[in-house]
């Protein structure tokens, strides 16, 4: 089965939900396109592949109880998701995302920054729909984790990171937001509590794999398969597991490696050159074993807890994680 086929699979599952999520961000579309005209509608419409919120609506359902709220909750991660991408975008100058011109490409910064804002507290607007103070503190700790994971990339641009480092940025700005929607579900699905912390660590551990796995496509993938542009962490002065590793295994290769990275802001056509040369010194192979290694102690972790169909799709969505090529 390919990764999209399994993907397609999983949310079969809980296609209702995101119907009704997917409702949800249509009317969010519609305010926000009073305000920013149709292409503002469009650039809520146009989502992405929707795993936050496929994981907490699986993880909801890892409970007994039904109130029919998760997809209002489903929205909000999605709605949270969308603006840190606007404003990483902004901040990355990426122009391309989800196969579309980027916010500050349609518009500008500014707007990008306003829009990202406007978006992040209609997110927790929904939230607060819902009542419960768990949820507040859950999401409102994880938003605050990823934008100090933000920030210190950002600081740390231009600089070679241990790998230590490297993971625990990682793990601030991508997985504990994937941890926060993982439990978020697990508190609405009513799982008893021992089982939320099982299902908010696999969140961590798959979250950090993915975002392992999206550094590696930054370097082996063409933009038309990701939507968005390749090379773009390089020209950033973003240094990444597959770049971290090759550099530790380069050898006699390592300066001259450490020089194309150093020029590549300047020129550009040296990314090519350095792909090459972090596949050939094993970099891609590498991080393609971290992402593995943290894809299999997820998949332990929901071993534990007990089996039903939503367990089953989680895993699923597992090992999609690692296997997707978008
Ligand atoms: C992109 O996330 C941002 C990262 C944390 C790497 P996704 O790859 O989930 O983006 P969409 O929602 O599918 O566009
Ligand atoms: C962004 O990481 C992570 C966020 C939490 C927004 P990246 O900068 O690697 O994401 P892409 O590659 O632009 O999607
Ligand atoms: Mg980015
Ligand atoms: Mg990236």
């Amino acid at each position: 089965m390919t990764a999209e086929h399994i993907l397609r699979e999983v949310q079969a599952s809980i296609s209702e939900d995101l119907r009704v999520m997917d409702e949800i961000l249509g009317t969010v579309g519609s305010e926000i396109a009073g305000v920013l005209g149709q292409e503002g509608g469009e650039l809520v419409a146009a989502t992405g592949k929707r795993l936050r919120s496929t994981l907490m609506l699986l993880c909801a359902g890892m409970g007994q109880s039904r109130n029919g709220v998760a997809p209002t909750a489903a929205a909000m991660a999605e709605l949270v998701h969308l603006a840190t991408l606007i404003h990483d975008d902004s901040i990355d100058d990426s122009t391309l995302r989800r196969g579309r011109p980027t916010a500050h490409v349609t518009w500008n910064h500014k707007v990008a920054t306003m829009l990202g804002d406007m978006l992040y507290s209609r997110a927790f607007e929904l939230l607060t729909e819902l009542g419960d103070m768990r949820l507040l503190r859950v999401m409102a700790h994880a938003t605050h984790v990823m934008a100090q994971g933000e920030l210190e990339e950002f600081l740390l641009r231009g600089t070679l990171p241990l790998e230590d480092t490297y993971l625990r940025v990682v793990h601030a700005k991508t997985a504990a937001f994937f941890g926060a929607c993982c439990r978020t579900g697990a508190i609405l699905g009513g799982v008893p509590i021992a089982h939320q912390h099982s299902l908010a660590r696999f969140g961590e551990s798959l979250g950090t794999a993915f975002q392992v796995v999206d550094d590696i496509l930054d370097y082996t993938a063409e933009e038309e398969q990701i939507g968005k542009g390749m090379g773009t962490d390089l020209r950033d002065g973003i240094m990444t597991l597959p770049l971290i590793a090759a550099l530790s295994r380069a050898g006699k290769d390592r300066h001259s490696l450490l020089a194309m990275v150093k020029g590549v802001e300047e020129d550009a056509s040296l990314v090519e050159g350095i792909v090459a040369s972090v596949v050939r010194h094993g970099g891609i192979e590498y991080a393609r074993g971290v992402a593995l290694r943290l894809c299999d102690e997820a998949r332990a972790l929901l071993a534990w807890l007990p089996p039903s169909s939503s367990s089953h799709f989680l895993d699923l969505l597992a090992q999609y994680v690692v296997q997707r090529e978008r």
